[in-house]
C-alpha cells in the first residue's frame, strides 16, 4: 500500500489504531502515521503553527531569511533547510504544505503544492488578484478528491461563528437582506520604501521580491514584530491588498459562514484617491448575490479605514467593534464580533415568535482546533471548513470590490467566466504582470 493510502486508512479505522506491519499496535501520532510537512516561512506567522504542526514529521523548512531557517532548526533539527520554495516542494516524500510566506507568493505556493500533489494549508490571503484566487480554486477543483486545503481564517474555530450561523438560519432577524462587515485598521503610507542600504547576507531579498516587480530594498520591509510584520508590507499593491487580504479575510468569514454564498453578480467600490504604489486605507464595497435555497437575493458590504455602515439605533456605537458584522433582516438586525452577538428585533415591542430556536441536539458542534482539523483531514475524509472553494470564493468577491474601486464603475461579474460583463479595463485589472522569470500558469 502507498504511505499516502496507508496514512488514510489508519484515520479511516476512526479509533485511530491499526495493526502495523511489524505487528506492533500505534495510534495516529505513532511516527508512521506522521505526516510529511514542509513549512514555507517559518518565523512570524510560521511560529504559530509550529506547536500545532509538531506531532507530525516537519521534514522540510523553508525561509528566505537564514537566520530565522536557523532558528526554526532548533525545534525540527531533522528538518531540510531551503531557501527557494521552490526546490523545497521538489523534496521527495513530502505529504504535506503549511504556507506562512507573504501574500505575493501564496497563489503560486498553492498551485504548485496542489499541482504536485500534495495537501496545503495556506495563510490567508489565498492571493492577490482575481486571477490568483480563480487559479487555486481551480487547482483544488481539479484534485479535491485527494487533497484537503485550508485557508489560514483560524477564528473560524471560534463557537461564536456556529451561533451566528444559527441565529441567521433560523431567521432570528426574519429574512435576510444585507451583511455588512467593518474593519477599522489603518496603516497609511505615502509610496514603496525608498531604497536604504544592503540586504544581510544572510537574507534573500531576490526571492522575498519573488513574482513580483523590482523594488529597492529597505529594512523597514522586515522590521516588524512576529506575526505582525505583514503590516510592514501587505499595504504597498505589489505584496498584498491592504486590509481586504488582511482583517477583510477574517471579518468576512465570520459573514460568509452564515450566509452560504458564492461569487456576487455585481461589485461597487468606493473610497481613498487611487494611489498606484499603495492600497486604499479608507475603502468600501458591496456586492450583489442571487438568492439560494433558503434565503433571497442579498447585499454584502465591506468596509475599512474609517468607512461603517449606518447603526440601527443612535445609541449603538458600531465603531467601538473594532472588527464586526451586522446581519440586516425583514425583522431585526445581528450585530457580532468574532467572540460574541447582540439580537436587536425591530421594535422595542418585537415578541420574537417568529423566531424558532433550535433544539440542542441541532446545534452545530465546535469545529475543534483549527490547524488540526486540516492535518486530520489529509490523513482522513479531506473535509476542512475553509478550504480553497469556501475560502477563494470569499476573496474572489473582496478582490472584485478593488477592482470596481480602481475603475470608479459598478461592474457586473460572470462569475462562472470571471469576467466582467460591462467593462474591458476591468477585466485587465482581473491579472497583474510578474516579475521576468516568473509565471503565475494560468
Ligand atoms: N491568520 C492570521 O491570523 C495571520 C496573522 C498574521 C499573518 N498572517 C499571514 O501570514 C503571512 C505571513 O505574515 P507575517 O506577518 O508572518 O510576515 P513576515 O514578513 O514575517 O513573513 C513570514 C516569514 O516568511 C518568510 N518569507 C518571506 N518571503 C518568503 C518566501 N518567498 N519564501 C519563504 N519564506 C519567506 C519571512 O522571512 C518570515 O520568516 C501573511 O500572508 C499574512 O497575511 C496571518
Amino acid at each position: 500500500m502507498k504511505r499516502r493510502e496507508f496514512l488514510k486508512s489508519v484515520a479511516g479505522t476512526g479509533a485511530g489504531l491499526v495493526i502495523l506491519p511489524s505487528g506492533a499496535r500505534a495510534g495516529q501520532t505513532a511516527p508512521s502515521n506522521k505526516l510529511n510537512v514542509a513549512l514555507i516561512g517559518v518565523w512570524g506567522r510560521g511560529l504559530a503553527h509550529q506547536e500545532a504542526i509538531s506531532s507530525e514529521n516537519v521534514v522540510a523548512l523553508c525561509d528566505i531569511d537564514e537566520n530565522h531557517l536557523d532558528e526554526a532548526a532548533v525545534k525540527f533539527p531533522k528538518a531540510t533547510k531551503y531557501v527557494d520554495w521552490r526546490k523545497c516542494l521538489d523534496q521527495k516524500g513530502l505529504d504535506a504544505v503549511i504556507c506562512c510566506s507573504p501574500d505575493h507568493t501564496h497563489a503560486f505556493v498553492a498551485t504548485s503544492a496542489m499541482r504536485r500533489g500534495l495537501h496545503i494549508f495556506c495563510e490567508k490571503p489565498l492571493g492577490n488578484t482575481v486571477e490568483e484566487v480563480r487559479m487555486v480554486r481551480q487547482v483544488y477543483k481539479e484534485n479535491r478528491n485527494k487533497l484537503a486545503t485550508q485557508v489560514g481564517t483560524q477564528r473560524h474555530a471560534n463557537v461564536n461563528f456556529n451561533r451566528v450561523r444559527e441565529l441567521i438560519r433560523d431567521g432570528a432577524v426574519g429574512e435576510l437582506r444585507h451583511v455588512y462587515a467593518w474593519g477599522n485598521r489603518k496603516i497609511p503610507k505615502p509610496g514603496y520604501l525608498p531604497a536604504s542600504g544592503t540586504p544581510p547576507s544572510t537574507l534573500h531579498y531576490d526571492l522575498w521580491l519573488g513574482p513580483s516587480p523590482f523594488h529597492p530594498y529597505n529594512p523597514e520591509y522586515f522590521s516588524g514584530r512576529p506575526g505582525a510584520n505583514c503590516l510592514n508590507w501587505n499595504m504597498y499593491w505589489d505584496f498584498g491588498t491592504g486590509q481586504i487580504g488582511d482583517m477583510g479575510s477574517h471579518t468576512m468569514d465570520l459573514a460568509w459562514n452564515a450566509i452560504d454564498a458564492s461569487l456576487p453578480t455585481s461589485a461597487e467600490g468606493k473610497g481613498d484617491p487611487f494611489n498606484p504604489e499603495v492600497t486604499p486605507v479608507q475603502f468600501q464595497a458591496t456586492f450583489e448575490h442571487p438568492a439560494n435555497d433558503w434565503r433571497p437575493a442579498i447585499g454584502v458590504s465591506w468596509y475599512q479605514g474609517g468607512a461603517m455602515p449606518g447603526s440601527p439605533k443612535p445609541s449603538i456605537d458600531l465603531s467601538k467593534i473594532g472588527h464586526g458584522v451586522m446581519f440586516k433582516g425583514t425583522k431585526g438586525f445581528l450585530i457580532a464580533d468574532f467572540d460574541s452577538r447582540i439580537l436587536l428585533p425591530f421594535g422595542d415591542q418585537a415578541d420574537m415568535t417568529y423566531y424558532n430556536r433550535r433544539a440542542a441536539d441541532a446545534i452545530i458542534p465546535p469545529m475543534g482546533h483549527f490547524q488540526k482539523e486540516w492535518s486530520a483531514a489529509c490523513k482522513g475524509n479531506l473535509k476542512t471548513s475553509c478550504d480553497f472553494e469556501y475560502g477563494g470564493t470569499a476573496m474572489e468577491q473582496m478582490l472584485l470590490g478593488l477592482v470596481a474601486y480602481r475603475v470608479g464603475q459598478k461592474i457586473e461579474y460572470d462569475g462562472v467566466n470571471g469576467r466582467i460583463t460591462n467593462n474591458e479595463e476591468a477585466n485587465r485589472l482581473l491579472r497583474k504582470e510578474y516579475r521576468e522569470g516568473w509565471k503565475f500558469d494560468s
